[in-house]
């Protein structure tokens, strides 16, 4: 059995497909142990416990400084001792200490087809600001392992979602969540959950 800790900041539609899809039978193997926020008031956690999701909040604002939640945080999660970690809509950065506790056991869902609109500033629904500010006519979103880097490690799976001609940022954003990251990420830890990926050389490959 796979045991997962979801981590969320916002509205929580990934961990809902998540719950959704182990509760069908898409995702096998798997138990979420718990869902973590850096916010209190994130629907989300909502979302958990209506499901009996054991909830845990831990913001930045309740630490003197970084270094210390970074530490709390990264505490929090060896306490809960999961095979990996789902970052679903988590806008925090990952302490470079859990990153290293967790080698390749901590995976990101994206809006965006990386490398393209990634990296610093490029979250939520900024990331579909700036595509259709430049004018790209495919999107997406990126399921990758997560690394050192901001949106750098190693991918697992893309899907490609066609811009429209009356797209706002928030249509598209909800297009993206339909048509790729309520998919791939579900996908992704069945996968992981049925060990149908390897890391060879940086890259993933399936077995
Ligand atoms: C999702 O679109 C996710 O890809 C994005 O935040 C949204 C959260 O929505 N994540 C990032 O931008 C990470 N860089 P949700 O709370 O409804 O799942």
């Amino acid at each position: 059995m796979l045991k997962i800790v979801v981590c969320v900041s916002g509205g929580g539609t990934n961990l809902q497909a998540i719950m959704d899809a182990i509760a069908d039978g898409k995702i096998t193997n798997t138990e979420i142990l718990a869902v973590i926020s850096n916010n209190a008031g994130a629907k989300a956690l909502e979302r958990a416990r209506d499901r009996g999701i054991c909830d845990i909040c831990i913001s930045p604002k309740s630490y003197p400084d970084r270094e210390s939640f970074n530490q709390a945080f990264t505490d929090k999660v060896k306490e809960l001792a999961p095979d990996i970690v789902v970052l679903a809509g988590f806008l925090v950065r990952i302490p470079p200490q859990m990153v290293q506790a967790f080698s390749n056991r901590i995976i990101n869902i994206h809006p965006s087809l990386i490398p393209s609109f990634c990296g610093v500033g490029y979250y939520g629904l900024k990331v579909h600001e700036k595509v259709l500010e430049r004018g790209v006519k495919v999107t997406g979103a990126t399921v990758h392992f997560v690394n050192e880097g901001m949106d750098e490690g190693p991918i697992i799976a893309q899907k490609p979602v066609m811009i429209e001609p009356d797209d706002t940022p928030e249509i598209l954003q909800r297009r993206v969540m339909e048509q790729a990251e309520w998919i791939l990420l579900p996908q992704a830890i069945d996968d992981i959950a049925n060990n149908r990926l390897e890391i060879r050389d940086n890259h993933v490959f399936r077995r």
